[in-house]
């Protein structure tokens, strides 16, 4: 049987705390053969249309984004958590499973009309994902897709961006 992106990822039992299983995308980053795999099975669906960015999601988005960019010759942009952005940001507030975090954009960091890509490593809640949007919107961007290694269907991820009129694209479950 071949192998795919799934067999690179592994699981790690209690993980921040009792009770999760925390999908450990860093094994299929540290292989050289996953990774290629990954970053070309993301950008796949979006190969044939125009993409003017890629937007990728601190942290782990940063490593794919950057990738998914390179190989598509789009320019990376990041979203990072509050205050880690030197130039004039706007900023989006989202819910985490305890309490609130905010996320920002260099506020020039897009321009109305432009087609983006936004990259994850993990679809959960899709708060952060849904923060992500907001943001590239609030530029006068436009998402053209959502791409992520893992989706965790069980949290709604998925249907709360698909509400939101999104093509939510994530190469396993
Ligand atoms: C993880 C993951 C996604 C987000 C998914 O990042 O990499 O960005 O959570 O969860 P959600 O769909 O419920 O919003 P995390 O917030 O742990 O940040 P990190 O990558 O900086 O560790
Ligand atoms: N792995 C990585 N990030 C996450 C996870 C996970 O299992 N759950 C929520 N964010």
């Amino acid at each position: 049987m071949s192998v795919s992106v799934r067999d690179y990822i592994r699981t790690i039992v209690d993980f921040p705390k009792d009770g999760i299983l925390f999908r450990d995308v860093t094994t299929l980053f540290a292989d050289a053969r996953g990774f290629r795999m990954a970053v070309d099975q993301l950008l796949h669906p979006y190969a044939g249309q125009r993409i003017d960015k890629v937007v990728g999601l601190e942290a782990r988005g940063f490593i794919l984004g950057g990738a998914v960019a390179h190989q598509l010759g789009t320019g990376f942009v990041p979203v990072r958590k509050k205050g880690k952005l030197p130039g004039t940001t706007i900023a989006q507030d989202y819910t985490l499973e305890y309490g609130e975090a905010v996320v920002e954009v260099h506020d020039d960091a897009l321009a109305p009309g432009q087609r983006v890509l936004l990259v994850d490593d993990l679809l959960a809640t899709g708060g952060t994902a849904e923060a992500g949007i907001r943001l590239i919107e609030r530029l006068g961007a436009e998402v053209v897709g959502c791409a992520f290694v893992v989706d965790l269907p069980d949290l709604g991820g998925r249907k709360r961006l698909e509400a939101l009129g999104m093509d939510v694209h994530a190469l396993c479950d």
